[in-house]
């Protein structure tokens, strides 16, 4: 990232970018389309609803946390007539209810899934799902903000119309990059898709794709960054990435577990890439998080909405590995067993 900058719009640049493209293809398992803005994940949102829709159009959104809220606001926001599955907090959205809710609405013309929900740490069943949706011939948009490039997601294979996700989580980047990939389905209904939009077009960033450029000024540092976390995702090897994942995520819920705390997630669909449990008996998320940072120098999160005080997440994505989690989470443990024993008073 810190190499100079190039022109953007000549040659060199071109080269560049046409790899890099070529690159976010295979790591997206997309033969398709794969866009990239400068921004952050909350504009996949929007560039989903402006680009796919019309006002009043019915979708179906899916709810499980604060993300599937937040994108169920944003269609609101826009004005499409917005249905929703909510399940409880924890708990995945599963095949069923989302076949049911499609029973009852089939008119829908999509519907809006967030593949990992970041605010409970639970993972969607996303090719259940998509199977689902397209018996009913609606459109698959996923938020993949929390879930791609750190867990398997297939593209193509899932049959999935819209994905977007943002730099900084698993393809462990600085924030700054929104990246999208569109089906030939989800150009379909972006030719009839009437809300107005300007910076966010997909068909004018696909042209420039092809033309080897961005719309607008190209976000250069942090195509920089993208570009090497892609060669170091490929050269780790994508299913690698996913396995490792995969035993950060086993790794942090049984350290939890050890630590005599409290899992939230349904244990079938735990996350990979984000695990909330409950903070120790008697103490705020937040009070726990500060006993952390000020002892440890672990940084974690609380929960969000309801749960901000009563959740505290911890991430494995990305740039995440086993020498680092394993020091968190002795944090953890050894944070979690002072509290109990009284012996952190100083709290918040
Ligand atoms: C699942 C999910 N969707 C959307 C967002 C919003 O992304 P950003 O904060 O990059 O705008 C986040 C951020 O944490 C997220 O986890």
């Amino acid at each position: 990232m810190q190499r100079e900058m190039i022109p953007h719009r000549g040659p060199e640049f071109k080269a560049f970018f046409g790899e890099l493209l070529e690159k976010s293809r295979a790591v997206h398992r997309t033969e398709g389309d794969v866009l990239i803005w400068p921004g952050s994940g909350s504009a996949g949102w929007e560039i989903a609803i402006v680009n796919l829709f019309s006002p009043g159009d019915p979708v179906l959104a899916t709810v499980a946390g604060s993300f599937g809220e937040r994108f169920a606001h944003v269609a609101t926001r826009f004005g499409l007539d917005v249905r929703v599955l909510e399940v409880p907090w924890g708990r995945p959205i599963t095949a069923d209810a989302v076949g049911e809710a499609l029973e009852r609405n089939p008119d829908v013309k999509a519907v809006l899934i967030a593949h990992n929900e970041t605010s409970t740490g639970v993972t969607n069943p996303l090719p259940e799902l998509a199977r689902v949706v397209r018996q009913h011939g609606a459109l698959v948009i996923v938020d993949a903000v929390s879930s791609a490039g750190g867990i398997p997601l297939e593209i193509d294979a899932w049959d999935l119309d819209f994905v977007f996700s943002g730099s900084q989580k698993a393809w462990m980047c600085p924030p700054g990059l929104v990246i999208a990939t569109v089906s030939e389905r989800a150009w379909a209904a972006h030719r009839t898709a009437s809300f107005p939009r300007f910076f966010w077009d997909l068909e004018t960033a696909r042209q420039a794709a092809r033309d080897g450029v961005t719309p607008t000024t190209s976000p250069l540092t942090m195509l920089y960054g993208y570009n090497a976390a892609l060669d170091l995702i490929l050269a780790e090897g994508l299913e690698n990435v996913w396995a490792r994942h995969r035993a950060l995520g086993a790794l942090t819920r049984s350290e939890i577990v050890r630590a005599n705390l409290t899992l939230f997630a349904d244990p079938c669909y735990a996350s990979d890439t984000v695990t909330a449990f409950l903070p120790p008996a008697g103490v705020t998320a937040s009070d726990f998080l500060s006993v952390l940072r000020r002892e440890y120098g672990v940084e974690a999160q609380t929960g969000q909405g309801a749960y901000t005080e009563t959740l505290v997440r911890l991430g494995h994505m990305g740039w995440a590995h086993e020498p680092d989690l394993v020091q968190a989470l002795s944090a953890v443990a050894s944070a979690t067993s002072k509290v109990g024993r009284g012996m952190l008073p100083a709290i918040g």
